[in-house]
């Protein structure tokens, strides 16, 4: 039997890969769904661990089961010393995607439970916060500060980096913002996990691999981008729209504007919004809500917006958010990581629960019946 004719397909643009009924992306309504419930609706009334548990489970916890499941984060959120060495150790100026993928990776390493996948999954989302804060520590020369019980994971990150009771405020609206990570369809940090979790490699390798992917700037990082470069207008002391004018000029696009699949709008980004207009209002320094309202509107007299199919898209306003709580611009990727770290170990599950190994084909283009020369013979 001869093999059917291969498809080509680029990039794998539009191509269908896998059933999923963790996350659903409609882009012309547009909205975001996990397990059928609206994202933006979960932001406002559900908590990150409640909606971590909806996509790991497929239905909402009773009291009783988040309890449950608080407890088992609650357990595993110490770093084993291995793991801490790993972190505390690491240099200061070392990339914090690196060390946060090179922590991930050692839970295994060090694992002190049981290694099935779901123990190894809560492990991630326990232990990913407690790394990463013990980095940023260990970076300015601090102690590293053990979790504590009472608190949940978005609180838990804030009072291990500063090492001070965190603001109630403050800890909830990152809630929401790792809420708003937790899942997107197949990007292509998902897709990676699934391929590594397509040869029942362990979910611990395919959450790390999809850091790697994650890291990469075409990925992850416009919300950094965003916030250095209103900290580049600022500095500069140029009014934003002679700034953006010349990045236009330049052919640069403009981080926080676009998306492949919303057009209209990405929903996320207007949960964002709303934050990002709360907690201008209520911290001292630059109004970067002001700004990037300054932004959308030159984008939008430029007509980029709507007529280019480009809006904004959740990294636009996530950027300002996370400055205002005091997280460091380099820590906003591994943010966004620690948040889709559920969708991760979500779908590497859903790929284990019926499995086919992902084993796509590339077409030969190269040279055929080049000779060997001996080393001695080559010019
Ligand atoms: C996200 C992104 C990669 C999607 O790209 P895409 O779907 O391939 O969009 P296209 O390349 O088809 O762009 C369509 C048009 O809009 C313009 N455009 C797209 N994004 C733009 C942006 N951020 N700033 C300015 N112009 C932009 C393009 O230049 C193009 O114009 P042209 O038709 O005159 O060439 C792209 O919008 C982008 O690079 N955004 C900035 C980075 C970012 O915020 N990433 C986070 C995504 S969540």
């Amino acid at each position: 039997m001869t093999d059917p004719e291969p498809i080509r397909r680029i990039g794998l643009e539009n191509v269908v890969v896998a059933d999923t009924e963790l996350s659903h992306i409609d882009g012309e309504k547009p909205e975001l769904l996990y397990r059928g419930v609206d994202a933006q609706e979960l932001a406002e009334k559900s908590s990150y661990e409640e909606t971590a548990y909806l996509l790991w489970n497929g239905g909402f916890p009773t009291r009783d089961e988040l309890d449950s499941f608080r407890g088992e984060l609650d357990d595993r959120r110490s770093l084993s010393h291995g793991v801490a060495e790993i972190v505390e150790h690491a240099p200061e100026d070392a990339v914090p995607m690196d060390v946060l993928r090179s922590a991930v990776s050692a839970t295994s390493v060090y694992g002190d439970g049981d290694g099935t996948t779901r123990d190894r999954s809560l492990s991630v989302l326990a232990k990913a916060p407690t790394a990463l804060a013990a980095f940023g520590r260990a970076r300015d020369g601090y102690e590293a500060v053990e979790p504590r019980e009472d608190l949940d994971t978005a609180a838990n990150f804030l009072y291990m980096l500063n090492g001070e009771e965190p603001d109630e405020r403050h800890a909830e609206i990152l809630d929401t913002a790792l809420l708003l990570h937790a899942d997107h369809g197949l990007n292509a940090s998902t897709f990676t996990g699934r391929v590594i979790a397509s040869t029942e490699s362990d979910v611990v390798s395919a959450v790390t691999g999809a850091i790697g992917a994650l890291k990469g700037p075409l990925h992850g990082g416009a919300n950094q981008d965003v916030m250095e470069m209103l900290l580049d207008i600022e500095d500069s002391q140029k009014d934003v729209s002679s700034y953006l004018a010349g990045m236009l000029e330049d052919g640069e696009r403009v981080p926080g504007f676009g998306h492949r699949v919303y057009e209209a709008f990405d929903p996320r980004a207007e949960v964002f919004k709303k934050i990002a207009k709360e907690v201008s209002e209520k911290t001292d320094g630059p109004d970067w809500f002001s700004m990037l309202e300054e932004v959308e509107a030159f984008l939008r007299e430029e007509k980029r917006i709507h007529e280019k199919g480009i809006s904004p898209n959740v990294d636009l306003y996530s950027g300002t958010v996370y400055y205002s709580l005091g997280v460091p611009v380099d820590f906003f990727v591994p943010m966004f990581a620690i948040g889709r770290s559920v969708g991760w170990t979500a779908q590497a599950q859903e790929q284990y629960d019926d499995n086919r190994l992902v084993r796509p084909r590339a077409e030969y283009v190269g040279e055929r019946g080049v000779e060997y020369v001996p080393i001695d013979e080559r010019e």
